[in-house]
């Protein structure tokens, strides 16, 4: 490789054949859930109003205060690289007034994000999330509608090593006070500069210090379940309730901290145990301050984002390929003249909605097996000169090395009977 070679940015994930098969297929799996529950579509931009985001998000957010892609552009804007989607469907959802129609607003995405955070395993600069958002229902059956909607697309997938972490973050009644009694409780303990820093932008975020000796003098920390305002306390447990009767399994972590400012009320984490340190393929809760917040109606919100790049790395991690199990169906060889009549097979077979690639070129039978072999097709149809005149192709199963000349008017046919058997 040359000097002058160019390489992706760092911390830039990419999938390729055959991997990317999974990728495709770990999306669909998921979304395939919102779209059952009725969530719609939304293409939304890859950048924003820089605004937004710190309205949205919250200034005093790692993503916000120091992991955002924002640069000025040619009109003099400020604009940054979208780091989450909840902000963006929100700014859309007032603008275009869909809060004016039916409630709830439901809708899905899936794309890329950005945060420049330092890369390592899991932890991407652009990282790809699948996500809803629930908009006008304070409703908990809306909260477990969520909550299960991740948790079956997990389990469409296969996936069993991970965890649903959920608690209560309460509401704008309730956390004040809770918020003044564990600034209270920090005050009173030995803690260094950076993280009485913390505790002042944010207290809550210090509940989830990893290191022993802050752990240690955090085991008595006043939690926001235990001070959950009536109302808050009644829709957890209805929440609970839900999730109990439709048999999700869940373990209620009361120190769960969230890395962005809007949740209030139900918040959940999808916890993973195979992938080391960055373990939450998916996150999420409500919100139900921030459509005000942005200049919106008041009214509330629920949603989630799960990491599709770490939700690939659970796949693999448990040894799971989601997707077809060969890129093809079929695979067609030509042998000399046969290679026009060749070539309308193959249209015809995709037309008949089987994948199928042929080999290009001239090249000898020896060759062009060992293609056949490498395409990973299940089957190959060779086409030969005589073939051509019997109005037949031979058909090969590679599994076995069984070969059958098969009409060419049947083809179609006879290769979807086979691909229903496998
Ligand atoms: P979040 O927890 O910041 O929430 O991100 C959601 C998921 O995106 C995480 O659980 C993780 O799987 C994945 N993710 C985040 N950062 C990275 C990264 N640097 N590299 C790889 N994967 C990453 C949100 O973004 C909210 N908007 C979710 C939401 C929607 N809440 C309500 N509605």
């Amino acid at each position: 490789m040359s000097d002058t070679t160019i390489q992706a940015p760092k911390g830039v994930p990419e999938y390729l054949p055959p991997d990317s098969a999974a990728w495709l297929a770990i999306k669909d799996a998921l979304s395939r859930e919102a779209v059952l529950a009725g969530y719609g579509y939304v293409e939304l931009p890859i950048f924003e109003d820089t605004a937004l985001y710190v309205r949205g998000v919250g200034e005093s957010t790692d993503v916000v205060s120091k992991e955002m892609y924002t640069f000025t552009d040619r009109g003099d804007r400020s604009l940054t690289l979208r780091p989450e989607g909840t902000a963006g469907v929100m700014r859309s959802v007032i603008e275009h007034r869909l809060d004016r129609g039916q409630l709830p607003v439901k809708v899905w995405y899936a794309g890329p994000f950005f945060r420049a955070e330092r890369p390592q395993h899991g932890r991407y600069r652009q990282l790809q999330q699948f996500g809803i958002e629930a908009i006008g229902s304070e409703d908990p059956v809306l909260d477990a509608e969520v909550i299960t909607i991740a948790d079956r697309g997990y389990r469409a997938l296969g996936l069993t090593g991970y965890r649903l972490e959920l608690t209560s973050l309460g509401c704008r009644e309730c956390r004040p006070a809770y918020r003044e009694k564990l600034v209270a409780f920090l005050d009173g303990l030995d803690l260094d500069e950076p993280t009485r820093e913390r505790a002042r932008i944010n207290p809550l975020r210090v509940l989830d210090d990893k290191r022993p000796e802050v752990r240690q003098q955090l085991a008595d920390a006043p939690l926001m379940l235990d001070h959950l305002c009536e109302a808050c306390a009644d829709h957890f447990g209805a929440v609970r309730a839900l999730l109990d009767a439709q048999r999700t399994a869940y373990v209620v972590n009361p120190r769960m901290v969230r890395g962005l400012d809007y949740y209030t009320r139900t918040t959940f984490e999808f916890v993973h145990d195979g992938l080391g340190a960055q373990s939450g393929i998916g996150g999420g809760g409500r919100y139900d301050g921030l459509m005000a917040e942005l200049g919106g109606q008041e009214l509330s919100g629920i949603g989630f984002g799960l990491g599709l790049d770490r939700t690939f790395l659970a796949c693999r991690a448990e040894g799971l390929t989601p997707g077809p199990a060969s890129p093809l169906d079929a695979y067609v060889v030509p042998l000399g003249a046969a290679r026009q009549r060749a070539a309308l097979v193959v249209a015809e077979l995709r037309a008949a909605g089987l994948r199928t690639d042929q080999v290009f070129g001239e090249r000898g039978l020896k060759g062009a097996m060992k293609a056949a072999d490498r395409s990973g097709a299940p089957v190959v149809v060779v086409i030969g000169e005589r073939d051509v005149e019997a109005g037949v192709a031979q058909v090969k199963t590679m599994s076995t090395g069984d070969q059958v000349p098969v009409p060419l008017a049947e083809l179609a046919a006879y290769l979807r009977k086979i691909e229903e058997i496998q």
